[in-house]
């Protein structure tokens, strides 16, 4: 795992872009895994700024995969990750909605929808590079505290405190859902390359508890550490309670050039 302490929000949005724009350069026809919540918008913004400049690689034949999905909102609801991953990122790219994908919430069928999601995701021939954002809780994706290490795309409740995080994006507490499908902690393990972006106080504990902590369904971020290709970025507030913070410095500036992410 790559920890890297980085001095701002807008300093992550660089390298993260950076890393980014690296596989579908490397890849054109890559498979990209995509986040919600606040986190990655300065990253998505970076991504799009390039893109309208015509500094970025062709998303031409790119596909992505939406990491998560409320469970009950009517279809085409703002506040769906659907719409919300083509509003923020996707359609400034040009990659069209055939191209993008989410855990189906309206399917006749929605216990077998993550399965679906699931074959969907190995026709495309797995995620290349997954975005990752953190809960105050330390959950990844919609996998909260107590979540198999080893789960699959499903139907999860959230907790209390995960509905009032994200009660900010909705008119009030009692709008945001209950049930959502996400995919699993097993699932989003066997992505190539995991990137994890965590930014502001709010976010210190859940961040060293998954960096430095035991691997625990506890905490379900600490999954991160059996990856075997792994980048965390840190704004200051995140790493706060990092114990190797210090250590962790020390290596990004000592990164030798040719090395990347
Ligand atoms: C949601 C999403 C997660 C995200 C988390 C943190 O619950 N399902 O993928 O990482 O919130 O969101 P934020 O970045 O807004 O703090």
């Amino acid at each position: 795992m790559e920890v890297v302490p980085l001095g701002s929000a807008g300093q992550i949005a660089a390298v993260a872009a950076g890393i980014v724009e690296a596989v579908v350069r490397r890849k054109p026809a890559a498979v990209l895994g995509l986040a919600t919540g606040s986190t990655p918008l300065p990253t998505y913004r970076e991504l799009l700024g390039r893109h309208k400049a015509a500094l970025g690689p062709s998303y031409a034949a790119v596909t992505c995969f939406n990491l998560d999905e409320y469970v009950g909102l009517p279809v085409g609801h703002q506040q769906s990750y659907r719409a919300t991953i083509a509003r923020e990122l996707t359609d400034g790219l040009g990659i069209g909605a055939d191209r993008v994908h989410g855990p189906n919430p309206s399917s006749d069928d929605l216990p077998i929808a993550g399965e679906c999601y699931e074959a969907l995701i190995a026709a495309a021939g797995g995620i290349d590079v997954q975005v990752l954002g953190i809960g105050s809780d330390g959950h990844l994706a919609f996998n909260e505290p107590g979540s198999s290490l080893a789960s699959r795309t499903r139907i999860k409740t959230l907790t209390a405190q995960t509905r009032e995080d994200n009660a900010r994006f909705f008119g009030s507490l009692d709008e945001v859902p209950t049930h959502v499908l996400t995919q699993g902690l097993g699932t989003i393990l066997e992505a190539r390359h995991l990137l994890l972006i965590a930014t502001g106080e709010t976010k210190a504990d859940a961040t060293a508890a998954a960096v430095e902590g035991p691997v625990s369904a506890s905490c379900p971020a600490s999954v991160l550490q059996l990856h075997p290709h792994v980048t965390v970025l840190l704004d200051p507030a995140a790493a706060s309670s990092l114990d190797r913070l210090a250590h962790y410095r020390e290596v990004y500036c000592a990164k030798p050039a040719w090395q990347g992410f």
